[in-house]
């Protein structure tokens, strides 16, 4: 044939096809989610999601060590506390599972970034992500909670505050109290266009945070939806926010690119529980070759995430490093 163009060309070989590549997952953007509980000792790990743990704050310190030696920058914490009530009480307790982690890991891993999920479901009886009343969250109540939850974090010496629960204006109002006591340099990571995602299934066993009656679909959004994620986003932005997240990731990439598109702010992606279970169920009984991970979160590199969140981060440090 005569062709002039042919793309195979830039194909060749892997030195020509590693000039040519237009996406770099990096170790630097990366951020790994970590589960704390109470008591001493504990690594268990978490049935649905295999090689990940729960883990009590010394073994958790431990994780956070090696997690800082593979160049991993970051942590996001969850907490799972050893009581639950209607106003989510341990979760802005200063004694609280969280704020003892976060001051055990600014202690001995002082240069790790700890993120924070802002956020009650963990923390109330009946599993919702804030006050309710007649079946229902109310927002600007549970906003009160919110602040209070964000100062015990960033007193404790969380290093980035990152809201999860989805009420309206609550990225103003926490950061009108951050500044108000002081925290102007903490950044606000705004969980902004959030799904009511079956994909938070597998999370929901490891922080024993699913709701006991009703779904999320009154506060989280409904995944059919684009435009609004963009509504999110902005109002996000003009109330401080200084990441804003998509979440999850893989089944919305358009979402991702949109927002990469739209904002000029740098856009995190979380690679949720049920994206990682799914591709280790399928890696574990041979139906994947595990390279479909890398692919996965390049895909969400690709479509335009900075940050990602990911339960994969040390595996992707690892094979990163050895590469
Ligand atoms: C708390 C929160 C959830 C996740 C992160 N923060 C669960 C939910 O909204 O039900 C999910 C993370 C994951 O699935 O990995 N609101």
């Amino acid at each position: 044939m005569n062709l002039i163009k042919r793309p195979r060309r830039l194909r060749i070989n892997k030195t020509i096809r590693e000039m040519v590549s237009e996406t770099t997952i990096e170790i630097k953007n990366l951020i790994y989610p970590l589960f704390v509980v109470p008591g001493s000792n504990i690594k268990e790990e978490i049935d649905s999601m295999p090689g990940v743990y729960h883990f009590s704050i010394d073994n958790l310190i431990n994780e956070v060590r090696e997690v800082d030696a593979l160049g991993i920058p970051a942590v996001l914490l969850f907490g799972i506390p050893s009581h639950k009530d209607e106003f989510a009480s341990e979760a802005y307790a200063d004694d609280g599972i969280i704020q003892r982690a976060v001051r055990e890991i600014k202690k001995a891993v002082p240069q790790i970034i700890v993120v924070t999920d802002v956020c009650m479901c963990e923390y109330t009886s009946h599993g919702h992500c804030g006050i309710v009343k007649n079946n229902y969250v109310v927002n600007d109540e549970t906003i009160d909670y919110l602040i209070k939850i964000s100062l015990s974090h960033v007193k404790a010496g969380a290093d980035i505050i990152a809201p999860s629960d989805m009420m309206d204006g609550r990225i103003g109002a926490i950061r009108q109290a951050l500044d108000a006591n002081g925290y102007t340099n903490t950044p606000i990571m705004a969980y902004s266009a959030k799904y009511a995602s079956a994909f938070y299934g597998p999370f929901r066993e490891a922080a024993e945070s699913a709701p006991k009656f009703g779904d999320r679909k009154s506060y989280q959004m409904d995944p059919a939806n684009s435009d609004e994620a963009l509504r999110e986003i902005a109002l996000d932005i003009e109330e401080g926010a200084d990441i804003i997240m998509v979440k999850p990731a893989l089944p919305y990439l358009d979402i991702i690119r949109r927002a990469k598109d739209s904002f000029n702010i740098p856009v995190a992606a979380y690679n949720v529980s049920g994206e990682y279970s799914m591709l280790k169920a399928a890696v574990k009984n041979g139906w994947l070759d595990d390279s479909s991970i890398m692919e996965s979160l390049t895909s969400i590199k690709r479509a335009g995430a900075d940050i990602i969140i990911t339960y994969f981060a040390k595996d992707v440090a690892k094979w990163i490093t050895t590469l």
